[in-house]
């Protein structure tokens, strides 16, 4: 799924809420998700609970789940090399606390071109990246994927930092996967947005398509220091090392850099660019299960969606070095339910 982008390696080393493949996926509901639910093999009443909860990955072999082993295919990497391709493997035997899902679409986020060549170095091998999806009625599946990544990524810093009113002048630096999330939801929250790219490449689309209000050209130093002081707040996307000073002077008192970006590289900033008027460089990392209903429900009320392009599993090394190429407008969404993985 397209939700928390996160990469879990498969059995033996993973536990009963980590065994995962794009394919089919066992879980337990968390504890704080569970107290009503009756602790015996009563699928049917399961299954109601998974509707209440919005799951639309749908329970696969629900009446035979609790009692078998399942033997699934996944796409792993198995080194830094990061590529992709058909893993086989087992599921452990599902419990009474466990419900079998089938993926259907799963988002392709930068972070899971960084798991799977060890960027950070924590990523264990054989390692198949993905991720699981709980979308309301009446949105559409493969747009929504990415929504439960992007979408709640940029929802929870403007909604934690109290910047979810109308007035607020924002940034958005990077128009990628989240960027552009980050300017739709940026917008429907009534948002003057500001798109900070690396070329004028997508100023059209940028402006036309998303909404943007301005578009800045990051190496452009004129129209960067006729901006200076204007923003409340930057979503920075950049996946990779950049200067903030440029960003910092864009941003007016009090007004805060927010990092989504992940870079293994320090950043640099001198001192003086926070301390004279009151900047502050802050982190956020994805969003909380109530902000991801928060931001579904928000984006259905608004009519928002993700701008994708929808491959099959087989494209996606292909995908992952146009990612690296900044090539794609603007999400890659597998179609897992018709890559047929099990048939390779
Ligand atoms: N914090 C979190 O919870 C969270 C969640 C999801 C993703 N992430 C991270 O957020 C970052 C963006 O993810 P994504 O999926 O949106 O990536 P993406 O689709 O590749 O978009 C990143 C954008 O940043 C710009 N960019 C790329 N390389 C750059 C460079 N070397 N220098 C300056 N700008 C560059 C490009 O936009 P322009 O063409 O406009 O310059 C690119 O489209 C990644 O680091 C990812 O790991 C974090």
């Amino acid at each position: 799924m397209g939700t928390l982008s996160t990469l879990f390696s498969p059995p033996p080393t993973a536990t009963s809420t980590q065994i995962i493949s794009p394919q089919t996926l066992s879980f337990s509901f968390p504890k704080s998700a569970n107290n009503n639910t009756p602790t015996t093999t009563n699928h049917h009443h399961r299954s109601r609970r998974i509707q209440s909860y919005k799951f639309e990955i749908m329970a696969d072999s629900i009446e035979e789940a609790p009692r078998r082993r399942t033997t699934t295919t996944g796409w792993a990497a198995r080194d830094s090399s990061g590529v992709l391709s058909p893993y086989t493997y087992t599921l452990r035997k599902t419990g009474t606390e466990d419900v079998l899902i089938k993926v259907l679409f799963c988002g392709v986020c930068h972070t899971d071109l960084f798991n799977v060549k060890n960027h950070f170095g924590i990523t264990r091998y054989p390692a198949v990246p993905g991720f699981v999806v709980k979308i309301p009625e009446g949105m559409v599946l493969e747009q929504a994927a990415p929504l439960l990544c992007a979408g709640v990524t940029v929802y929870s810093p403007l909604s934690h930092f109290g910047l979810n009113k109308s007035g607020v002048r924002g940034g958005i630096l990077g128009l990628g996967g989240v960027g552009h999330m980050g300017v739709k939801i940026a917008k429907a929250m009534g948002h003057h947005v500001t798109v900070i790219s690396s070329s004028d490449k997508k100023k059209v689309e940028a402006m036309e398509h998303l909404g943007a209000d301005e578009y800045l050209v990051s190496s452009d130093a004129t129209r960067v220091q006729e901006a200076a002081d204007s923003l409340d707040y930057i979503l920075d996307t950049v996946p990779a090392f950049h200067p903030l000073e440029p960003y910092l002077s864009l941003l007016g008192f009090g007004g805060k850099l927010i990092l989504i970006g992940a870079s293994n590289a320090p950043l640099q900033f001198v001192s003086p660019m926070l301390l004279l008027g009151r900047r502050s460089i802050i982190g956020s990392f994805i969003g909380s299960m109530k902000e991801a209903e928060e931001m579904l429900e928000f984006c259905k009320e608004k009519g928002l969606s993700s701008m994708i392009e929808v491959i099959k599993m087989d494209y996606i090394n292909t995908a992952f070095q146009r990612l690296e190429n900044n090539d794609v407008k603007y999400r890659f969404v597998v179609d897992v339910a018709g890559s047929e993985l099990q048939h390779q």
